[in-house]
């Protein structure tokens, strides 16, 4: 049942062309309309939203952190993202102008399904983000968007993660929508760019043997920092998430320019540092990039640098170039988290571990 992988958490890699197009299907009208009938929010509810909130909890959680940037650019509505453990013992300001949304791949996660009755009990709308159909979190939401991703096994998220990163692009852009467009030039290209999706994350796919050769020389480290910036700054958590939690060793993410505020104290000779490099388009953020490459790199560290195909500029700094296609900046988490899987797997496979089963982890939390 694995598909001939020697485990689940590979095969459901390899799936993710196919579950980001799957959960696209339909949803995309001809003229670059978002067509989100089944959501069940009615336009008016959508044009009274003054805030949004996104709730949940570890992968799940980073998904939201990437919402956010999405989210505010396409619709200048303020959006807050909140671990849901936090969120159900604050006292949130919400009221029936808030759209609160909750991400669960499970669809079970008590923390998270906590949240959503805490903010239905202040008459906030409630729209769920679930892969698990007729799941509890679903089922007491407002509101629905199904993630098409098929039953995911590995306890590690994966085609979960990015298919609910789509459907927060999808949310953000009915969002838009239903409320006029702010940037409608942006928004219809960036529809055809959901479109290609599927196709980039095959390409990066189809270039994984020189990461799981990588992969192979760091499974002795004892720890490794992944940096980013912008959208990239999740997308280093998530990486970090998936080292701890697959490999055990420790990791840490960062936002990049947080690097002379404390973290870079911490490298040392050989300390292998994860760089997620912002397109070469936005030239502001990429620049600062680099040189926290240059700089990490000149206190020692072993630099290993995830950049789209043609940017030459991080070549002299990186002891290693892991590429990906050229994709807008607020979808390239799509394409760039992708490496990370594959190296976290690699590595807690070259240690000998269980990766579909890590130890002290379940699929879903459903206690506290
Ligand atoms: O089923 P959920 O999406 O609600 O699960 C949330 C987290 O427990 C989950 O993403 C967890 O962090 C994964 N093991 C990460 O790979």
């Amino acid at each position: 049942e694995k598909g001939g992988y020697p485990w689940f958490m590979l095969k459901e890699i390899a799936e993710q062309p196919q579950a980001i197009a799957d959960t696209l299907l339909g949803r995309l009208g001809r003229y670059g309309e978002l067509v989100l009938d089944e959501v069940r929010l009615s336009d008016d509810d959508l044009r009274v939203v003054d805030k949004v909130f996104v709730v949940a909890c570890g992968t799940a959680y980073h998904a939201g952190l990437i919402a956010k940037y999405a989210i505010e650019h396409w619709t200048r509505l303020p959006v807050e993202v909140e671990v849901a453990s936090e969120f159900r013992y604050r006292d949130p300001v919400l009221d029936r102008s808030t759209l609160v949304v909750v991400i669960s791949q499970s669809g079970e996660t008590m923390d998270t399904l906590m949240a959503l009755r805490h903010a239905k009990e202040q008459s906030a709308r409630v729209l769920a983000i679930c892969n698990a159909n007729g799941s509890t979190i679903p089922r007491e939401s407002d509101a629905v968007l199904y993630t098409h991703a098929g039953p995911e096994v590995a306890v590690a998220s994966t085609k979960g993660f990015l298919t609910q990163l789509v459907a927060c692009y999808l949310v953000g852009l009915f969002l838009a929508q239903v409320r006029g467009i702010k940037y409608e030039d942006e928004i219809s290209s960036i529809v055809a760019d959901l479109r290609t999706l599927p196709e980039k994350v095959a390409t990066v796919l189809e270039q994984m043997e020189p990461v799981r050769e990588l992969g192979r020389s760091l499974a002795d480290a004892d720890r490794m920092l992944f940096l980013g910036r912008h959208v990239s700054f999740p997308v280093a958590l998530e990486g970090a998430l998936k080292l701890k939690e697959l490999a055990y060793i420790h990791a840490e993410g960062f936002a990049a320019g947080e690097l002379k505020h404390g973290p870079i104290a911490v490298i040392e000779e050989g300390t292998p540092v994860i760089v997620v490099v912002p397109p070469r388009a936005r030239e502001l953020l990429h620049g600062k990039v680099v040189s926290n490459i240059q700089e990490v790199r000149a206190r020692g560290a072993r630099t290993i640098v995830i950049a789209e195909e043609g940017d030459e500029d991080v070549v002299a700094y990186a002891d290693h170039v892991i590429r990906v296609p050229r994709t807008p900046t607020l979808l390239a988490p799509v394409v760039t988290t992708v490496p990370l899987q594959v190296l976290a797997c690699e590595i807690a496979d070259t240690r000998g571990l269980d990766v579909d089963q890590p130890r002290n982890l379940a699929k879903s939390v459903t206690v506290e």
